[in-house]
């Protein structure tokens, strides 16, 4: 089998191909307007996405890392927010990490469900305490972690005012019961990045929530930390924006979002179907978006290289927890010592490809090497 004959992870020009017509016309009108920055095609494609997900305020910034970093200091930089640490998994990417050190927050580590490798509730509620400045829950992979579980474990727990920030970078449209990841929680981030759920055609990022006093905070610190123009209202402050095109890119593919998650989960679904004995796809729930299609397996060389022989390209998300990132050793952080999950699942985690471009052949090639995987 040739390179060329190989099933890519993804392939974002099948994905222009599909959209040129309307994209471009779109792209044209907005750079034919002479307003590229802080316009009314942003205004419209975040109108449009907070109806989308059912919260209030969109905030557009540069992209998912801006955003995480500006929802959390927009939560913990409250007056009477005493505590320091950031319940966060080990295993999301790295992302919520940042976002924290960023904040001069202390990320606390937590462990993961096995079957979902989503963040475990009895392991959040261990770890929260008065120390605790907020919970940031990535929706990994496209599984939606269950927010309200959490929060009534925190209200149990007399913890109710702990700010609960959602990560739905690769789970846009995802659904628990008939509530959008996104609006679960005090506030939630998005990334645009192009291979997400809904991407743009370079990068972008959102934060949402229906708390106007932190929406006015986020507002601030993406431009300079202005109260009005060229008057600072609060420190900390940056520039973080989204451009008009890309606005106008997003606006145009938001339409499909759903009707693409369907074709992702019936993609993974195929995949499900042919494996089971030595490769477990993980379950993110009923309203899950398979952002990704992540299996756990023993021999995960071994399945690699067998599946490159086939022609059928693999990856790892993610390879190492953050807690054992070499440049983050010294950096603050705690619980490293409790997570028998994570770590039991980091070697064994591989992902192949799912996206809604693929070719019926593609989704039969994979699942071929699937099956003969399964079978030896
Ligand atoms: C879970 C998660 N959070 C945050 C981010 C950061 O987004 P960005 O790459 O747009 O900064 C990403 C993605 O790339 C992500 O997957």
């Amino acid at each position: 089998m040739t390179k060329q004959d190989s099933v890519p992870m993804n392939d974002l020009r099948r994905l222009y191909q599909r959209y040129q017509g309307e994209i471009e016309r779109e792209v044209a009108n907005t750079l034919r307007s002479g307003w590229w920055l802080n316009g009314a095609v942003g205004k419209r494609f975040a109108a449009n996405f907070s109806r989308f997900i059912g919260v209030s305020e969109c905030l557009l910034v540069a992209n998912g890392t801006d955003a995480l970093e500006l929802a959390l200091a927009a939560v913990t930089k409250r007056n009477g927010m005493r505590g320091r640490e950031v319940i966060v998994a080990a295993n999301a990417g790295g992302y919520a990490s940042c976002a924290c050190w960023h904040n001069d927050l202390v990320p606390h580590y937590v462990d993961i469900q096995p079957a979902s490798q989503l963040v475990d509730l009895q392991s959040v509620m261990k770890a929260a305490s008065a120390d605790t400045a907020a919970i940031v829950v990535t929706h990994l992979y496209g599984g939606v972690v269950d927010v309200r579980a959490i929060r009534a474990g925190l209200a149990e727990a007399g913890l109710s005012h702990i700010p609960i920030v959602e990560d739905c970078a690769q789970a846009h449209g995802a659904r628990i019961g008939s509530d959008v990841a996104g609006s679960l929680g005090d506030i939630s981030t998005f990334s645009f990045y192009p291979t997400k759920n809904l991407g743009a055609m370079g990068d972008g990022g959102a934060v949402l929530t229906s708390d106007v006093a932190a929406a006015t905070h986020v507002r601030q610190l993406q431009q300079y930390g202005w109260s009005s123009k060229y008057h600072v209202g609060v420190p900390n402050g940056r520039n973080s924006r989204m451009d008009e095109v890309q606005a106008a890119i997003l606006d145009v593919l938001l339409g499909d979002v759903d009707s693409r998650n369907g074709q992702r989960r019936a993609i993974l679904s195929q995949y499900k179907l042919v494996t089971g004995r030595r490769l477990q796809f993980l379950e993110g729930g009923a309203g899950a978006v398979a952002h990704l299609a992540v299996a756990l397996c023993d021999d995960r060389d071994a399945f690699r290289a067998f599946m490159k022989e086939r022609g059928v390209d693999t990856d790892i998300h993610y390879p190492v927890l953050d807690c054992d990132q070499v440049g983050w050793a010294d950096l603050p952080m705690k619980g490293s010592e409790n997570l028998a999950v994570s770590r039991a699942s980091v070697s064994r985690l591989c992902s192949v490809p799912c996206y809604p471009d693929m070719t019926s052949d593609e989704i039969e090639q994979v699942c071929l090497a699937l099956r003969e995987w399964e079978a030896m």
